[in-house]
């Protein structure tokens, strides 16, 4: 489908999308710093800044590590990425001198991710945010210490086209569709739209 925005937007947030088919070409350094440093700038409870990425390139001495963990199905296309990711998350925070959970780990994870995200594309990367792996395995084999969530990973690479592709995704290889504001954003509590149906129509 083409992606319409209902409301003016940078174009950044609507073209990102989430592609399956990837070169497989190496990923320059420059390309992930950039992106890596994107994700650091995110806005963050006490700013403790609690995500942490595992990378792997393709080829890396631990790129087969990263693509054993992911769900069969998720390793038929991913493992053409240029890169992997694991994104951590510190689990507490120190206030005051006190360590506390940081309730917000994870929503702080993942503003990281996004950033992570829309930088690499502007610099003409596409990324895939990938749940379906296996964290157990991950905490083992990376040795993740118990005081890091494991969010999720995420694959970095250029757009191919579906001749490099398992047939069985060609079909859904095209950006998604949204739910409207007007089921999303609500006046005060959930049922109401916050806002006038008409002002935000399509
Ligand atoms: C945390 C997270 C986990 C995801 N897990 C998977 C996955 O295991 N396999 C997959 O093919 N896509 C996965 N996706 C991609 C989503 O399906 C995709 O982001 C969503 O359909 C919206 O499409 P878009 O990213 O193209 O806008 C995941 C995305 C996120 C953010």
């Amino acid at each position: 489908m083409t992606r319409n925005a209902a409301h003016p937007v940078e174009p950044l947030f609507v073209d990102r999308w989430s592609p399956r088919s990837f070169t497989g070409e190496p990923v320059p350094d420059a390309v992930l710093l950039s992106a890596f440093e994107a994700a650091r700038w995110a806005p963050s409870a006490s700013n403790v800044q609690p995500w942490r990425f595992l990378l792997a390139r393709a080829g890396d001495a631990d790129w087969e590590t990263f693509v054993g963990l992911l769900m069969p199905r998720n390793a038929l296309w991913a493992r053409r990425a240029s890169a992997l990711v694991v994104i951590l998350s510190e689990l507490r925070l120190e206030r005051r001198g006190v360590v506390v959970d940081n309730v917000s780990h994870s929503f702080d994870a993942g503003a990281a991710w996004t950033n992570f995200a829309h930088q690499a594309l502007l610099l003409g990367w596409h990324t895939h945010g990938i749940g379906g792996f296996d964290r157990d395995a991950a905490r083992t084999r990376l040795a993740v210490p118990d005081d890091f969530a494991i969010e999720a990973m995420v694959a970095i690479g250029r757009l191919a086209g579906l001749d490099t592709l398992d047939p069985e995704f060609h079909a859904a290889e095209a950006p998604n569709g949204r739910r409207p504001l007007d089921e999303t954003v609500f006046a005060g509590r959930l049922g109401t739209p916050a806002f006038a149906r008409e002002r935000n129509a399509a």
